[in-house]
């Protein structure tokens, strides 16, 4: 983990340092159309409750870290559009590829790490003494989005998924790399400047975003390769 210093680079030198399994590249080259249906499924319990785990933590922080992350959600929650919300682009990308769009549908079937990812986030953003590990952890989920949804967008094309389910990854592609400046600079970047004694915890929550992301990738290519 690194000591203090310039916050922003040992960030992203850690995010990138981080070498795990690509589920997102087995995607976009030769993940079949049963296994992407199984993914989407297994995705819809966090994406029609998108980046409602970072709304509980923000009556949990400062004047200026709150003001930042009300930025970030306004743009998950559609920027005013009903329509453009996050959640709703991947519901209406669920209906158009035949599957349901009703929350927890598939509650039943996911494998324990994606229940694991949903109870953290939730622990990290209803407690405040872990909030600089929910903004660690957003820092990094942010941070991690753009280029695998590129692929991930590019694997749906090649399986002639519908157009509103592409969607939803290629609004991605350039909505989270405008979100990782936002989230590790301006967030975490903020609530740093303010208590510099947080930093462990940032990287805390980073840590764990990128150890359950691998640990359900991991999961799932050795249940679709082996
Ligand atoms: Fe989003
Ligand atoms: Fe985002």
């Amino acid at each position: 983990m690194p000591e203090p210093g310039n916050f922003a680079e040992d960030f992203f030198a850690f995010v990138a340092d981080h070498d795990g399994p690509s589920l997102a590249a087995h995607i976009h080259r030769s993940a079949s159309d049963d296994q992407v249906r199984e993914f989407l499924r297994h995705k819809s319990i966090y994406h029609l409750k998108e980046s409602d785990h970072t709304t509980w933590v923000i009556p949990r922080l400062s004047d200026t870290v709150k003001a930042a992350v009300m930025e970030l959600q306004y743009d998950e929650y559609g920027g005013g559009n009903p329509h453009r919300l996050h959640a709703h682009l991947f519901a209406q990308g669920l209906a158009a590829s035949g599957l349901s769009a009703e929350y927890g549908a598939y509650i039943d079937e996911v494998p324990v790490e994606v229940l694991e990812q949903n109870n953290v986030m939730s622990l990290f953003g209803l407690n405040r003494r872990l909030r600089a590990a929910s903004l660690g952890f957003l820092a990094a989920f942010e941070a991690t989005s753009s280029s695998p949804s590129r692929k991930i967008a590019g694997g749906l094309e090649r399986l002639g998924f519908p157009a509103e389910m592409v969607e939803y990854y290629t609004e991605h592609v350039e909505a989270d790399a405008v979100h990782e400046q936002l989230a590790v600079r301006t967030i975490c970047g903020a609530l740093l400047a303010e208590e510099p004694s947080l930093h462990e915890d940032v990287f805390f929550g980073a840590w764990t975003s990128l150890d359950q992301d691998d640990r359900y990738a991991q999961r799932m290519l050795g249940a679709w390769t082996s």
